[in-house]
């Protein structure tokens, strides 16, 4: 404490309010009653914007960044997703990025606490991610988890580049700050094994299976499907929900208002989300964000497959998942 902290005696006898809030000032205390802004607010804020971002823009980017840089001085090559309202994250909670790795590149093995996930959206077999050991493909609809503290890293045997989306619970790790990361030991972990079914990997042959006995049975209804534990229900990743929706020709979500973020990957086909008068307009490989508390729907004329990515796990485990009312 310094010595022109203000005494017990002084602070006793502030003749203000001006001249207690300049005593407290220098002791790191702020009046509850005098905030400069609120801290409880009536409803969410929506301080994130909804968004889409085109794949068309971000190959074309990552072609162009293919020539310029490679993976030995990139840990990642790849494109982060910015919302608009001025954030590095996509969301509050979750980071979404394009990636991209060139034929006989390899991308290092690593760990980190935040969790990962990517959907792939171009990409020849010979593509793959080495999870734990484990060699698992990568094609185009397929879906690769990479939890928390596993060990990860991908490489291309193919003669094309391949293209993935990633998405991240970083801007929730950054929040709390349990951000811890490793090298592999390695450089690039050697595949042990090439398992013929993994959990860390959802191929698009089965989830189009999925889908299409779900569509059967939705009375025409857009269908979806969890991607995840599928004997326990538990979601994919301890914060992130996944699933995926399928859209018939015509069809449209009915409208939500959830407390819970989504990030949105375009599986096929086109469509438009609709969100609080804004209309994004997506085809395939594109993203979207619908931040929390923003009533939205996705409707279809032509048919497609939606990847969901949501922090409802968060939500629902603290307690703040809340589904809102909704205008019509
Ligand atoms: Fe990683």
């Amino acid at each position: 404490m310094t010595t022109s902290a203000p005494t017990p005696q002084q602070l006793a006898q502030s003749g203000t309010l001006d001249e207690l809030y300049g005593y407290l000032g220098e002791i790191r205390i702020g009046a509850g009653w005098a905030k400069k802004t609120p801290s409880l607010w009536a409803e969410p804020k929506k301080t994130f914007e909804p968004y889409r971002w085109s794949y068309a823009q971000a190959k074309g980017a990552l072609d162009a960044a293919g020539r310029l840089i490679n993976t030995e001085l990139a840990e990642r090559r790849n494109l982060v997703m910015h919302n608009p309202a001025g954030d590095y994250a996509t969301s509050r909670t979750i980071v979404a990025a394009y990636q991209m790795i060139m034929p006989g590149e390899k991308a290092r093995s690593h760990r980190h606490t935040p969790n990962a996930l990517r959907l792939v959206l171009d990409a020849e077999p010979g593509a793959y991610t080495v999870v734990n050991g484990e060699r698992l493909p990568m094609l185009p609809g397929d879906m690769v988890l990479t939890p928390n503290w596993c060990w990860h890293g991908h490489g291309n045997d193919s003669r094309a580049c391949a293209y993935w989306l990633d998405v991240l619970d970083v801007p929730l790790v950054q929040l709390l700050e349990p951000m811890f990361f490793e090298p592999h030991p390695d450089d690039f972990e050697k595949e042990a094994v090439v398992p013929n079914a993994s959990p860390m990997c959802f191929p698009w042959s089965e989830s189009e299976r999925r889908l299409k006995a779900a569509a059967a049975k939705a009375n025409g209804k857009p269908a979806e499907i969890a991607l995840g534990d599928l004997s326990s229900g538990k979601p994919a990743l301890d914060t992130m929900a996944l699933s995926m929706i399928e859209l018939g020709p015509g069809q449209a979500t009915p409208s939500r208002k959830l407390m819970a973020n989504n990030v949105l990957g375009v599986v096929k086909g086109s469509g438009v989300t609709e969100v609080e008068g804004q209309t994004l307009t997506w085809s395939r490989g594109d993203t979207m964000v619908v931040p929390s508390w923003r009533e939205h729907r996705h409707r279809s004329d032509g048919g497609a497959v939606l990847f969901r990515v949501t922090d409802e796990p968060v939500m629902q485990k603290l307690g703040f998942l809340r589904e809102g009312t909704v205008a019509h």
